[in-house]
């Protein structure tokens, strides 16, 4: 099977990425990293990419808080394009994407979010949950569409919530099974 290639978005520290990143390495991944790009000067994601050799890059989403300014988001598709990316993967990225990019992509743009979608999609959704009462919650990967963490349900994971869970434990739980679902789901999908 070819290698397909991708290109990961995101905000933040990075860990989805590296679990990536290193699944790709130790060959139980067949896909290959053309890019990393992050909303976020300087972010965790960007220092992972460079560990790992992969072309990465900084792009300033202008004044918006919540998505990129139109031309930003053209200019993204366009960096995504020239470095031959056919799936877009979301690690922690945290804006939503507008016409520009579900254009571009189209069922080809990945997410991962830390709830059993449908429930509790946006922010710190395992508080969300915590709060809820529920004894199990999880971790979700998902088509991305024009609304917020929606969009057909690739894979999920459950996790159970602990008596006596704080949000950062809950929270912690969900990322270790974020980090074996979502380079699970990549190899799904390429299959
Ligand atoms: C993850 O918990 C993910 O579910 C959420 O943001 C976090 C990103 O963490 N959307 P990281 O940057 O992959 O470490």
């Amino acid at each position: 099977m070819a290698a397909i290639g991708i290109g990961i978005l995101g905000s933040g520290a990075g860990s989805n990425c590296r679990a990536i990143l290193e699944r790709i390495r130790d060959g139980t991944l067949c896909a290959e990293a053309r890019v990393v790009i992050s909303d976020v000067f300087d972010a965790g994601i960007l220092h992972v990419a460079q560990e790992f050799g992969v072309p990465n890059a900084y792009l300033p989403p202008g004044k918006y808080r919540t998505r990129f300014e139109q031309e930003a988001e053209f200019l993204l598709v366009q960096m995504l394009h020239e470095a031959a990316v056919e799936l877009v993967v979301l690690a922690g990225f945290m804006r939503v994407l507008k016409q520009p990019m579900l254009a571009a992509f189209p069922h080809r743009i990945l997410n991962i979010h830390p709830s059993l979608l449908p429930k509790f999609p946006g922010l710190e959704a395992w508080k969300q949950a915590l709060t809820a009462g529920e004894t199990v919650t999880g971790c979700t990967v998902h088509y991305v569409d024009a609304a917020v963490d929606h969009g057909e349900i690739i894979a999920q994971r459950q996790v159970p919530v602990i008596p006596n869970d704080t949000s950062e434990t809950l929270h912690a739980r969900i990322q270790v099974a974020e980090r074996e679902l979502y380079p699970d789901a990549i190899r799904q999908f390429c299959e």
